[in-house]
């Protein structure tokens, strides 16, 4: 069925790709891929392979960074994100084509040589890169992706002849290797260069496998190249391979004009894999297929068995097809028709993708992100809002990371803010850490006590609504019970205080109960979502506030499902109580103020110079229930007014103009950037769930659209970031370069705006009693229709809308017979049919 309704719409995609047909690339969503037609990105664009257990990034012009577990620990390639776009960054490949006075040499990526092409296509695909490049008479496909569940990146190399006469060709794939401590390798030239090593082995049939290791690591880990095919010969020293004592250049390496390399190992330096692989004379329209292996294990013993399988083009072939199987399958969870083909595009392909991205690598491996040293790691509140937006599609996966979370959940029931998944698995007792606000450990306020709080208010309240949706989604109470270690630093985790997981969420509300400021709302502790904003301890949080509520009402939900009254009026009780703290002392006039400091003064206020209003606040006070009568409408249309812009929603106004030392990090962004009065993409989803429980779908739609980077295809001049995904955040209209996009990929943009358009939009939720089919659409629309899978049964949901309103279920038909509300029963298997007519 979902294959069918993908080829139903693809036509209607189509056209408005050929329409839009834009300078840069154009959306093939029946072959689910952006086809970018010109490397000359206006940035570097790049795409995800593999997982975290192995894999990483690869840009649009063939440069990759390949880690194994963790990006900072295990590096496996030396990318350099802030090389320009046209040099080498860690891997090529050189097709060298024999003429009557020695070599022609180009690469299908363009970079490094920088060859005109004939023609150029690099194909964005579900976690596979493929170029298609026509040079010299040939014509390339290259192809680079992980096999699930492998440690190896395979790239599959295809030269087919369409010159029309016999070419000599040979192909030369190279990579450069990086220092396991990735940030070793940019900060030590001394020690780091003396480990490096690489050897060559011969086999009796003339393949070739190069082993790379860090000397220490030899016994451990090593990493290997290989092809397929015979190779005539190697380098694995870069002086060597790039000639002259490296006067020659990876645009031009001097070696590539002898018909072989000179089989260099390197027991020092700069480590590279080079092979020299001769495809021979390739008669016309004949095709030369070789692949190449990168891979990581314990030793080449280990690796054999990989190097066997992949060296048979069947099980090459075979790979792709599974990688093609599981994203089908993995979409089929939930796909829509809509008429809104970029809605469509997105929610359908490139956004749940981005989704399974963010839940790989958090915050870990971008472009902007760079993996170095312990400053990032798996994110608590990053990771907790990850798990939502793969929730319906992979809930076992994401339960694992939900209990690696809490296992770094403090007995007293707040989280430490990260930790490496490396340092996780060896167990010392310091695998977390407390994010930045161990940069003011030490400050000391007036009466000698810490200034700051080395806890973020936010993090420990973000699982529940994890574990909340993993619970709804999937129905497994049993969860509850489950005895999760909390983190004691320096402990060994046998050693450390257990708790059930119900345990756990309990610990993290009462956390925030008991951590309430002078307006009895919840402290804001070192940061609250917006990481900069760092007042000293005692500052309250609006945000705080809301999320707060909104974890009391999901811990409501499962009080009730598990029949504990009790509890349920416990909470009920606690709620109360905020939302009256809230309403006493947060409103503004016109709005909701977004932070008081500990002396009280507000900020986000109309009388405030800077940052008279901030987002988070209305969005939030409406998704948790706690604005009162006119005022959830108020803030919302408040923000509207000062905060909405073509390209989104600003999370202030105005950005402070200057450095402030008492406000910190947000002012060191100029006006308009970032936290700064910068579109934040990550808080503009919450404006569109917010407007949807206010019932208006058309606003709803309009924010939704605004930042939609698919419907920004035609304007990649000013967005430039990837149009297949949602970067982080675009400059806010107080800055010149008002609507560009930065930091693509790896944001919580991807997971909520996922939520919003599926849960709030299409409005199909989980929930305890069944599938919730609620919606809150443009009122131009006539209706739509949607795949869900649930429960291990599939829901094909048709909602018409002959009165054009945005909201409200007139009527529910599930196979047939009427339902009283808007939830379709629980089936647990077979296909079933929900009618819901709007009105
Ligand atoms: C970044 C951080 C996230 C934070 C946001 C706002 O996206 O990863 O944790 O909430 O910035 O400051």
């Amino acid at each position: 069925m979902a294959t069918k309704q993908t080829k139903k719409s693809a036509p209607k995609a189509k056209k408005v790709a050929a329409k839009t047909a834009a300078k840069y690339g154009y959306f093939d969503d029946a072959k689910k891929e952006y086809v970018l037609t010109t490397p000359a990105t206006p940035i570097k664009w790049c795409n995800y392979v593999g997982t975290l257990n192995f894999g990483g990034i690869v840009d649009t012009t063939g440069g990759t960074l390949v880690c194994k577990g963790d990006p900072a620990l295990n590096r496996i390639t030396k990318y350099i994100a802030q090389m320009p776009c046209s040099d080498f960054k860690a891997s090529t490949v050189y097709i060298r084509v024999k003429n009557a006075k020695g070599y022609t040499v180009f690469s299908p990526f363009v970079v490094p040589t920088l060859t005109k092409m004939k023609k150029w296509e690099c194909h964005v695909g579900l976690s596979y890169m493929r170029w298609i490049a026509e040079c010299e008479g040939l014509r390339t496909q290259v192809t680079i992706f992980v096999p699930t569940g492998s440690n190896t990146l395979l790239q599959d190399i295809q030269v087919t002849n369409i010159s029309g006469a016999a070419k000599e060709v040979d192909i030369i794939p190279v990579y450069e290797f990086s220092h396991f401590e990735a940030e070793k390798q940019l900060t030590n030239a001394d020690w780091v260069p003396q480990t490096m090593t690489l050897k060559g082995h011969w086999e009796k049939d003339g393949h070739v496998v190069l082993e790379q290791y860090a000397y220490m690591k030899r016994d451990f880990a090593v990493n290997y190249v290989t092809a397929n095919c015979k190779v005539g010969s190697f380098d694995g020293d870069r002086r060597v391979f790039l000639g002259a004592n490296e006067m020659g250049s990876w645009a031009a390496p001097l070696s590539l004009a002898n018909k072989e390399l000179s089989n260099s190992e390197c027991d020092r330096g700069d480590n590279i894999a080079a092979l020299m692989i001769h495809a021979g004379k390739i008669a016309a329209n004949k095709t030369f297929r070789t692949c190449t292996q990168l891979g990581q294990e314990q030793s080449l013993k280990v690796a054999s068995k990989a190097i066997a399988k992949y060296r048979d083009l069947k099980n090459v072939d075979k790979a792709f097809d599974e990688l093609a199987k599981f994203w089908e399958n993995y979409l089929s969870t939930i796909q829509v028709q809509t008429p809104d083909a970029a809605f469509n595009s997105m929610v359908n392909v490139h956004n749940p993708r981005q989704c399974h991205t963010t839940k790989n690598w958090s915050r870990y491996l971008s472009l902007y992100q760079l993996g170095y040293g312990t400053s990032r790691g798996i994110g608590y509140r990053d990771s907790s809002q990850d798990l939502m937006g793969v929730m319906s599609h992979m809930p076992e996966e994401a339960l694992q990371l939900a209990l690696n979370l809490l296992s770094v959940q403090r007995p007293e029931g707040n989280a430490m803010h990260q930790y490496a998944p490396l340092a996780l698995e060896e167990d010392n007792g310091n695998e977390a850490n407390a994010g930045d606000s161990r940069e003011k450990k030490g400050v000391l306020d007036e009466n000698g006590n810490p200034a700051y709080a080395d806890w973020y208010g936010d993090d420990h309240l973000w699982i529940v609504l994890t574990v909340a949706n993993y619970l709804k989604e999937t129905g497994k109470m049993d969860l509850l019970k489950k005895e999760v270690p909390f983190y004691e630093a320096g402990k060994k985790r046998a050693q450390r205080e257990k708790g059930s997981v119900l345990e756990h969420l309990k610990r993290s509300l009462n956390f925030t109960r008991t951590h309430l400021g002078k307006h009895n709302l919840p402290l804001l502790g070192f940061a609250d979502w917006n990481d900069c904003m760092n007042l000293p301890l005692g500052a309250e949080s609006s945000f705080n506030t809301g999320l707060y509520a909104k974890a009391l009402l999901e811990m409501m939900d499962i009080c009730e499902a598990l029949g504990d009254t009790k509890s349920v009026e416990m909470y009920k009780g606690w709620y109360e109580d905020v939302k009256k703290a809230f309403n006493d002392s947060a409103w503004d006039g016109k709005w909701w103020v977004r932070w008081f400091d500990k002396q009280g003064n507000a900020y986000g206020t109309n009388k405030a110079k800077y940052g008279k209003i901030y987002c988070n606040s209305q969005s939030w006070s409406v998704i948790s229930g706690i604005a009162t009568g006119d005022r959830a409408k108020q803030g919302m249309d408040s923000l509207n007014k000062l905060l909405n812009t073509a390209n989104g929603v600003k999370s202030s106004t105005p950005g402070y103009r200057g450095f402030d030392p008492n406000v910190g990090g947000i002012s060191t962004y100029p006006p308009g950037a970032k936290e700064n009065g910068g579109i934040f993409l990550h808080t503009n989803p919450w404006v569109m769930i917010a407007e949807t429980i206010l019932g208006r779908g058309d606003k709803a739609f309009q924010y939704y659209s605004q930042i939609n980077p698919a419907a920004k295809n035609t304007k990649l001049d000013e967005f430039e970031s990837e149009p297949y995904c949602y970067p982080q955040n675009i400059l806010g209209d107080e800055h010149k370069q008002f609507g560009m996009g930065r930091n693509a990929w790896l944001s919580g943009t991807s997971s909520w705006t996922y939520q919003a358009a599926t849960q709030f939009i299409i409005g199909v939720r989980a929930s305890f009693k069944g599938l919730i089919v609620n919606p809150c659409i443009p009122s131009a629309w006539d209706g739509f229709k949607v795949t869900r899978k649930f429960r291990g049964a599939t829901y094909e949901i048709e909602v018409k809308n002959p009165k054009h309103v945005c909201k409200g279920v007139a009527e529910m038909i599930v196979d047939g017979k009427k339902i009283d509300a808007d939830v379709a029963p629980i089936f647990t298997k077979g296909v079933h049919k929900v009618v819901v007519t709007l009105g």
